[in-house]
């Protein structure tokens, strides 16, 4: 069975990280969440793998896979999931295949959803009970099949959201060529599977188990880093000098830990400095990033950014790509700030 990873979209509601680099290029837990994604397909046996970019995403997303042998397939404008499906058939060719929503985590991979693909079934979905499903894809089942899919309707017939992967016989093909666009203007692939239902097919739904999330906004980002440094196994490859490291910590090679206190679950990439700081739980400090005379947690800092005499404490902040927070020590006391279209600051 071939897998394919969808990375094409915008990422509008993570604005402004993802201004200049697209969603699942963004680390939680010290990896791209790209990562995850083709791990759990490996480990669920799917070798061949296709990942759909667009022409702003191709290069980051490259950078980000760089030693794994996926296929890349150019989608040109993100005109909806079923729209890179198709973009895709040439890639997928007869065979059933996965369908992997690129900014999705499952703690407990995607095996299971695997299993439920059987002669007589023409797709599988991942399901989940979520408090609010308006902003997903809805199911309504009847025993194991899915009898009605809805994509973020108003008044949802269940609290069964769509997670975002799925198995797809070939069959799924003839039906997107028969979609016309969504309300939101894309070709849903919500609307693929209700064609399929339609049709007569059988659609299995089959829950998530353990934990899922969609890292849409950017507190799913820092909940989902939460989750995953909770699963964290302490390492400690770099220099750890006159500090104290209490808890699941990960210091990667080349990071320097100096004079500073550091309580975990935390995770300080590779060539990272932290230097008489505080770095507290759920916090992850991004390769070649620097925490110097500053205390931060449960947040993340992306590569190469930098926190320079920055107290009192910053917390359930993102820090982009070499994105800085210096703060002036002595009067007069004044912010300056320097910020992109759409960027977020709090100041307590
Ligand atoms: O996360 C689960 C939800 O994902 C489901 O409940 C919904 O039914 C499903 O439609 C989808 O909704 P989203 O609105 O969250 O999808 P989003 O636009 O965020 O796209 C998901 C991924 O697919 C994202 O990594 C970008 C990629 N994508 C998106 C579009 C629109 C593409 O590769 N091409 C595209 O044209």
């Amino acid at each position: 069975m071939k897998g394919l990873i969808l990375a094409a979209g915008r990422g509008t509601r993570l604005r402004p990280l993802t201004h200049t680099r697209p969603k699942p290029v963004i680390r939680v837990a010290g990896r791209p969440i790209l990562h995850y994604a083709v791990e759990n397909l490996r480990e669920a046996g799917v070798e061949e793998i296709g990942v759909v970019v667009s022409p702003e995403t191709e290069k980051d997303i490259r950078e980000a896979l760089a030693g794994y042998p996926v296929r890349y397939i150019l989608q040109e404008e993100p005109q909806g999931l079923a729209h890179a499906v198709a973009v895709a058939q040439g890639f997928l060719g007869p065979s059933p295949f996965v369908l992997y929503l690129g900014d999705n985590l499952f703690q407990r991979g995607i095996g299971r959803f695997l299993g439920a693909f059987r002669e007589g079934v023409s797709a599988v979905i991942a399901l989940v009970r979520v408090e609010d499903p308006r902003q997903f894809g809805v199911a309504l089942l009847e025993g194991e099949r899915v009898v009605r899919l809805l994509e973020k309707p108003q008044d949802p017939p269940s609290d069964l959201a769509v997670a975002g992967v799925y198995v797809f016989t070939p069959e799924v093909f003839p039906v997107i060529g028969d979609l016309k666009p969504s309300a939101r203007g894309e070709y849903e692939i919500t609307d693929a599977i209700q064609g399929l239902i339609d049709r007569g097919k059988r659609v299995v739904g089959v829950e998530v188990e353990g934990w899922w999330k969609d890292t849409g906004r950017p507190k799913d980002l820092l909940d989902a880093n939460r989750l995953l440094l909770e699963e964290l196994s302490p390492r400690v490859e770099g220099e750890v000098e006159g500090s104290e490291l209490t808890g699941r910590v990960v210091v990667e090679r080349g990071a320097r830990v100096v004079g500073s206190t550091v309580i975990g679950p935390a995770f300080i990439g590779e060539g990272a400095v932290v230097e008489g700081a505080y770095v507290g739980p759920f916090t992850s400090i991004g390769p070649g990033a620097r925490v110097v005379r500053s205390e931060v947690e449960y947040s993340i800092l992306e590569d190469q950014a930098v926190l320079e005499d920055v107290a009192p404490r910053l917390q359930e902040s993102i820090l982009g790509v070499r994105a800085e927070v210096k703060s002036r020590n002595g009067l007069p006391r004044a912010h300056r700030l320097i910020l992109g279209d759409l960027s977020q600051v709090e100041l307590a």
